[in-house]
């Protein structure tokens, strides 16, 4: 008997709750636009510290966003970023960044046990490993750098893999769980904590004191953009600052029993962890081929994928297969904190370079505390005027030329291929059957609608060309 592959994520088998779109014209404590994990945090973090009237939307309904697609690992294990912060940011911003995560990991834990959610949170640790012995040096500069910020990070030679690694770093004390069952019940707990959800409203714009969304303005006197990408960028310069990057998951079954979690430290390379099926019988989430949004689809991803999980894992199959794409700083470091710094009170979290596990609930520890006592302990390493608007600005011309020979394609496209966000080239992705845009990632379907922004509007069509 032939299985079929789901092609949506694991977590997507879990029901959501309902909510109902904004009725109209409303006041509020605080608003929070998106209900991705990092906003059902926010508004959970501000309901704990006392605020009230808070007000939380979404343009579709909770996570239904990336968080719907991560592979969840609760880690503060962010692959080389240990021996590169120090280096380039120094030991200070090293330590708070590193200090936001492992607090994130507790809170996962006190939280957890606080509202007595089910939602497989399973303790373990996260290795980072190579198979290259050109990146061995890679690995144990990391070790030293994690365990001189206090990590206890040990250097081992073997791992549970189904191959041999040249070098791996063990992280202890990380967790993985089941993100969307973890999201429903926040969802409950802040309904009957009298906070406001609303679904199918899309927030267009921002000022200080109101959002203009499409069904009604929410008056505020705190805002916090927690839409993944941002949905305001006024005048932070984060279209240059941020772009996307994807990844493709299989969800194996059959592929033996997983205890930890583990990642290639090589651009592009194998990601697993352990997940228990609906009737309880072992997977391991097998992820790899990330690429930036709109380059490198010159081969399929999922084939490519399948065929290591077969040469890896002979006996098993795939049961569930998905992809998705998330917002990437080009130092490693998501943005959190105050959107502008002329006391707007307009707030922002984003960036979370596949890492929004323990991001986000560091942007709901850092946004509320500046919120309710005035400043953050770690805010200063995730600021937006952290000073790399430059760099950032070169990267982005650099990355803007990358993309040009992106024009050409062999498909002749029923649209403009060009992207209604800022106008650059979008492109034909085979493996989703999607346009995808070349510089912060916008996706449209075959029929030039909007699957996912920052783009607002449909691609536009050329009178007389069918869509593929
Ligand atoms: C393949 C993959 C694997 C990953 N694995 C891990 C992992 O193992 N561990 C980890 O820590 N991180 C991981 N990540 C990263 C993590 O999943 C994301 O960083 C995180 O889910 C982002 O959460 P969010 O709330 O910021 O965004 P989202 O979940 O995308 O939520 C944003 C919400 O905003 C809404 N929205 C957007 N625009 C508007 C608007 N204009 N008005 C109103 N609402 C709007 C959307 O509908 C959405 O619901 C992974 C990412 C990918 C792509
Ligand atoms: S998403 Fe910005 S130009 Fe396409």
């Amino acid at each position: 008997m032939t299985v079929e592959v789901k092609r949506q994520s694991f977590w997507q088998l879990e029901k959501m709750h309902g909510f109902h779109p904004l009725p109209g014209d409303i006041q509020a404590n605080a608003v929070i636009v998106g209900a991705g994990l990092s906003g059902l945090l926010c508004a959970y973090f501000l309901y704990r510290k006392g605020v009230e009237n808070i007000v939380l939307i979404d343009a579709d309904g909770p996570c239904s966003g990336v968080t719907a697609s991560t592979t969840a690992k609760i880690t503060s294990q962010h692959g080389l970023i240990y021996a590169k912060l120090i280096k380039g940011l120094g030991k200070e911003r090293a330590l708070q960044y590193l200090a936001a995560n492992e607090s994130a990991i507790q809170h996962y834990g006190e939280i957890i046990r606080r509202e007595m959610i089910d939602c497989g949170f399973t303790p373990c640790n996260a290795w980072i490993y190579t198979t290259n012995d050109r990146q061995v040096e890679a690995i144990e500069d990391e070790a030293r750098a994690a365990q001189q910020l206090g990590i206890d990070a040990e250097l081992e030679p073997v791992t549970e893999l189904p191959f041999a690694v040249r070098g791996a770093v063990r992280f202890p004390n990380q967790a993985y769980f089941h993100p969307l069952r973890f999201a429903s019940h926040i969802c409950g707990v802040l309904t009957r904590a009298g906070c406001k959800i609303y679904t199918h409203t899309k927030a267009t714009a921002a000022e200080a004191g109101i959002v203009y969304t499409d069904k009604g303005n929410i008056r505020a006197k705190h805002i916090i953009s927690c839409t993944h990408y941002p949905f305001i960028d006024k005048h932070s310069l984060l279209f240059a600052r941020i772009y996307q990057d994807r990844s493709y998951v299989a969800a194996l079954k059959d592929a033996g029993v997983m205890r930890d979690m583990y990642l290639d430290c090589a651009d592009g390379g194998f990601s697993f962890r352990p997940q228990k099926d609906t009737d309880g019988r072992d997977m391991v989430l097998f992820g790899a081929y990330d690429h930036k949004t709109g380059h490198d689809s010159k081969e399929l991803h999922y084939d490519g994928l399948l065929k290591d999980a077969r040469r890896l894992y002979p006996e098993s199959r795939a049961a569930y297969l998905w992809s998705a794409q998330d917002c990437m700083t080009h130092d490693g470091v998501p943005y959190i904190g105050r959107y502008d710094s002329a006391g707007e009170n307009i707030y922002l979290a984003t960036g979370f370079n596949k890492w929004g596990m323990t991001s986000g609930m560091a942007a709901a520890e850092i946004i509320s505390d500046m919120i309710t006592r005035g400043r953050s302990d770690f805010e200063d390493a995730f600021r937006l005027d952290r000073g790399d608007v430059g760099l950032q600005a070169k990267s982005f011309v650099k990355t803007a030329a990358d993309i040009a020979g992106n024009f050409a394609s062999h498909i002749i496209p029923p649209f403009k291929p060009v992207c209604t966000h800022m106008g650059c080239p979008v492109k034909w992705n085979e493996d989703e059957n999607t346009w995808d845009c070349t510089c912060h990632g916008s996706r449209f379907d075959r029929e030039g609608k909007v699957i996912s922004g920052p783009a607002l509007k449909p691609l536009e069509r050329i009178d007389g060309i069918e869509p593929l």
